[in-house]
């Protein structure tokens, strides 16, 4: 599938979250059509709240016994924190969807030792996707990269700093090319997030990247239109054999050049 890129706009944001709950569902008709599941990453923050009450309200009957979701990132926090990504999705969707609790892959964020949250939820990516770890037997000859997953859907949401996930500018992240998750400590907020790595999302058969409101036109502009040195976390997300679709609002998208 070559890759795309297309950016899609909405005359308000109650149309942009319609318009990305069916997104989400023909995504996964396709995916359950084809191969009987549908595997998906959510992003966290707070636009995609809307998003996700919505697929609970219009699409309650859905066969959520074979969504598996996961999340592309979390706060180093207990899923019954104010800031925990898995708190809002379980208040938001899970509570109010028939979606069996082992579909649900949650980040053990709780764990007072980041890094081996990380670790904990590759391994949990690693057994759902049945993917081989990396190999380092020692001797050159064995040395085999760890295969990545191919999720159907990943949903990402655009930082004001143009981050996605926990993937922010300067962090050491950026560069991991063969874990699936990572520990990334983020200077600013003095804490460590449990992320996704670009290779992940980058193998991803579609992306959708939802922004909403004025306050992201200007970053929406750079990221899109932009040329930046270095490029922008959200910049480099470009799937390698996948569809990456903007999803924006009027104001989200005042400030591009169309
Ligand atoms: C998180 C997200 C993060 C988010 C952006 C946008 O855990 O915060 O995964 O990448 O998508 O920061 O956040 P808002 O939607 O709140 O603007």
């Amino acid at each position: 599938m070559p890759s795309t890129r297309s950016i899609e706009v909405l005359a308000s944001a109650p149309d942009l979250f319609h318009a990305a709950a069916e997104e989400f569902v023909r995504a996964a008709r396709t995916a359950i059509g084809a191969q009987g599941r549908f595997a998906v990453a959510l992003s966290g923050g707070s636009t995609p709240k809307a998003l996700y009450s919505l697929l609970a309200t219009n699409y309650a009957d859905f066969v959520w016994n074979r969504v598996f979701l996961f999340f592309g990132d979390e706060r180093h926090v207990p899923p019954t924190d104010a800031d925990s990504n898995y708190r809002m999705v379980n208040e938001s969707l899970l509570t109010k969807i028939q979606i069996p609790a082992e579909n649900v892959f949650r980040v053990q964020a709780e764990n007072p030792d980041a890094a081996a949250a990380a670790s904990e939820y590759e391994a949990q990516l690693r057994r759902f996707f049945e993917l081989r770890s990396a190999d380092r037997s020692g001797d050159r000859s064995g040395d085999r990269p760890g295969e990545f997953p191919r999720f159907d859907l990943i949903l990402l949401g655009l930082g004001p700093d143009g981050h996605t996930t926990s993937l922010f500018p300067d962090s050491p992240a950026l560069e991991e090319q063969s874990r699936l998750v990572v520990a990334n400590w983020v200077a600013k907020f003095n804490a460590h997030r449990i992320t996704f790595t670009f290779p992940v999302l980058n193998r991803a058969a579609e992306i959708i990247f939802l922004a909403s409101g004025a306050d992201k036109a200007d970053m929406v502009r750079q990221v899109l239109e932009g040329k930046n040195t270095p490029p922008l976390p959200s910049q480099r997300v470009q799937p390698s054999d996948g569809k990456l679709l903007w999803m924006l609002d009027e104001a989200a998208a005042a400030k591009l050049t169309r």
